[in-house]
């Protein structure tokens, strides 16, 4: 018998499409196994402020179809201070707080390792995130939303650009990785995609826009990830501006509408299935660990292991997309 009677659930750092649909599959699947579940507003700031509400079945009710968090999210400054989690962990004695799932991204998971470090609490992280840049699991919840929302503004720009016969550098979310940029890259048809994992340099850029935008068609589009070592969007169209004054450059930065929006399906059944594993992960005694999916099954991962290394992108998308811009 799990000695687990009291979770505790938040969501931290920047909010993902699907976090609700995690945090009803957490609240259901601890009440389906007759656990009290409370819901901890904006995220480790609400631990250290017991900012705590009791969570029912039906207050996860009509949420799985919404963007955002209904508990809300904070990048909480004082949880990164050993006084500060000592406090959230006196917090979760006096509510009778035994263990927590935690819903975000890799300073999500930093602090939560720590605390578990720190203090006797089993904490389980469920990765949500549009960066998709944890590692030990193939996606993170809201990145598939977000790339879909990307898809669909750059699809748009396209049009202007075509109708214009113009060339567009398209700025995108990722913090310091090209996941979101790659991806949506390819599947709008990008002359050229510029990631952090990947150093472009202006002189090869020069020759895809050559060959592509100058080349054949009538527009151009490329997606600059935001964490791109060229210092991003607005830097990179000036430079091959000064030198192509014949060329006619717009900057788009999509910024936060990346982030919101109703999840998809795939978001939306991601997070349903970490949710179940989350809770299902505390009942079997882990104590510091994300649930990830790889290949399709739930992956165990310790919290040690998915902070330390660093996911790759997949070359072969790189290469796919050198193929198909010319
Ligand atoms: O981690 C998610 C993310 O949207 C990154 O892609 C981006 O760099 C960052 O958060 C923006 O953070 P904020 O909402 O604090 O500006």
């Amino acid at each position: 018998m799990s000695r687990i009677k009291k979770i505790g659930v938040l969501t931290s750092g920047g909010d993902a499409p699907g976090m609700n649909a995690a945090i009803r599959a957490v609240v259901r699947t601890a009440i389906f196994n007759k656990l009290e579940v409370v819901g901890v507003n904006r995220g480790y700031e609400g631990l250290i402020k017991a900012d705590f509400v009791n969570m029912k079945s039906y207050d996860v009710s009509n949420i799985i179809q919404k963007g955002g968090t209904v508990l809300g999210s904070a990048r909480s400054q004082e949880f990164r201070s050993v006084e500060g989690r000592k406090k959230a962990h006196e917090q979760m004695l006096a509510a009778k707080i035994d263990a927590l799932v935690v819903i975000g991204g890799d300073g999500t998971f930093s602090g939560a390792r720590l605390f578990t470090q720190e203090h006797d609490v089993p904490v389980v992280g469920i990765p949500g995130t549009i960066d998709n840049d944890l590692y030990g699991t193939d996606y993170t919840i809201g990145f598939d939303t977000a790339l879909n929302t990307v898809i669909d503004a750059v699809d748009k720009i396209r049009d202007t650009a075509s109708a214009h016969n113009r060339l567009f550098f398209i700025e995108v979310m990722g913090r310091d990785a090209g996941f979101l940029a790659l991806r949506s890259g390819i599947a709008t048809g990008a002359e050229a995609i510029l990631i952090p994992e990947r150093q472009t340099h202006t002189k090869d850029l020069e020759k895809y826009l050559a060959q592509g935008y100058k080349g054949h068609k009538n527009s151009g589009i490329v997606i600059v990830a935001e964490g791109d070592k060229s210092g991003g969007a607005y830097t990179i169209a000036g430079e091959i501006e000064k030198k192509h004054p014949e060329y006619d450059i717009r900057v788009s930065v999509l910024g936060h509408m990346q982030r919101g929006g109703a999840p998809s399906a795939f978001d939306r059944v991601t997070a349903s299935t970490l949710g179940v594993a989350a809770v299902d992960a505390l009942l079997d005694d882990q104590k510091s660990i994300m649930v990830g999916m790889v290949n399709g099954e739930v992956s165990h991962v310790p919290f040690n292991k998915t902070i330390k290394n660093k996911k790759k992108v997949k070359d072969s998308l790189i290469t796919i997309n050198d193929v198909l811009s010319i």
